[in-house]
């Protein structure tokens, strides 16, 4: 107990402007709640994001104030367990970064993630990039292609990130379109990301895909030099 509260204390110290979903734990029992299950459940949910991350994302933050009006949201619109009173995420608006290479689009998006867990809010995500996404699915002896779709597809919060960056094929053309589709119909929260120019979005995703995301996320355009050249801003 005092070694999950030390890593929730430690992780949310590096960022003091949030105000965590449960502030002190010892307060969950006047609210009828189990402080202990309070403890272990956000202590899960910080590591369910951490070992999400890839080393390079370790310490990314959500910036972009647009991403940052996102998790509010996703976190006002989350509800709390019964016996824990930890938040879990309950719905909530779709985000699609768009932007040219290295402005930093996978940067907030991990960021935006891991300013959830430290908040405190359940949702054991899903993310990866699509290129990654269609090879694990790709169909071969020993591969279930239909349950790794489903283990995205059905994410309570996915980030899909280089929509529109692998060479397309009729096959990537059906597997991006299912898995948007998916996330459309079931109201899935979703960070998706694009270098496709915002203009070009149809041409590169289908006009389909294009359309449902316009209709289901709010659209952020990062602008910038490349950041991996050293011409941040
Ligand atoms: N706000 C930031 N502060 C510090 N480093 C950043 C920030 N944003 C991005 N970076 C760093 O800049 C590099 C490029 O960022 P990132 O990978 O997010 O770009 P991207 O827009 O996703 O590029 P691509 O389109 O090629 O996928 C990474 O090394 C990332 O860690
Ligand atoms: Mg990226």
């Amino acid at each position: 107990m005092t070694d999950n509260l030390s890593l929730i204390n430690r992780a949310r110290a590096a960022f003091p402007q949030i105000t965590p979903a449960i502030g002190a734990f010892a307060a969950v029992d006047e609210q009828g709640g189990d402080s202990f299950a309070a403890i272990r459940d956000t202590a899960a949910i910080l590591t369910a994001t951490n070992d999400l991350i890839p080393p390079l994302y370790q310490r990314a933050d959500a910036t972009d104030e647009r991403v940052l009006a996102w998790v509010d949201a996703l976190a006002s619109s989350s509800v709390p367990n019964q016996y824990s009173k930890v938040p879990y995420l309950k719905g909530g608006p779709s985000l699609l970064l768009l932007g040219p290479t290295g402005v930093g689009k996978t940067y907030q998006a991990y960021g935006a993630l891991r300013r959830l867990s430290i908040i405190g809010i359940g949702c054991a995500p899903a993310a990866a990039s699509i290129t990654d996404v269609f090879a694990k699915m790709r169909p071969r002896p020993g591969v279930d292609s239909e349950a790794v779709f489903a283990s995205y597809a059905a994410s309570k919060l996915l980030f899909l990130d280089d929509l529109g960056a692998a060479k397309s094929t009729e096959w990537t053309e059906e597997v991006t379109y299912r898995l948007v589709n998916y996330r459309y119909e079931h109201q899935l929260p979703t960070v998706f990301t694009s270098n496709a120019a915002p203009k070009e979005l149809g041409e590169r995703v289908g006009e389909r895909v294009a359309s449902r995301l316009m209709e289901m996320t709010q659209r952020v355009v990062i602008k910038g030099a490349d950041r991996r050249l050293g011409g941040a801003a």
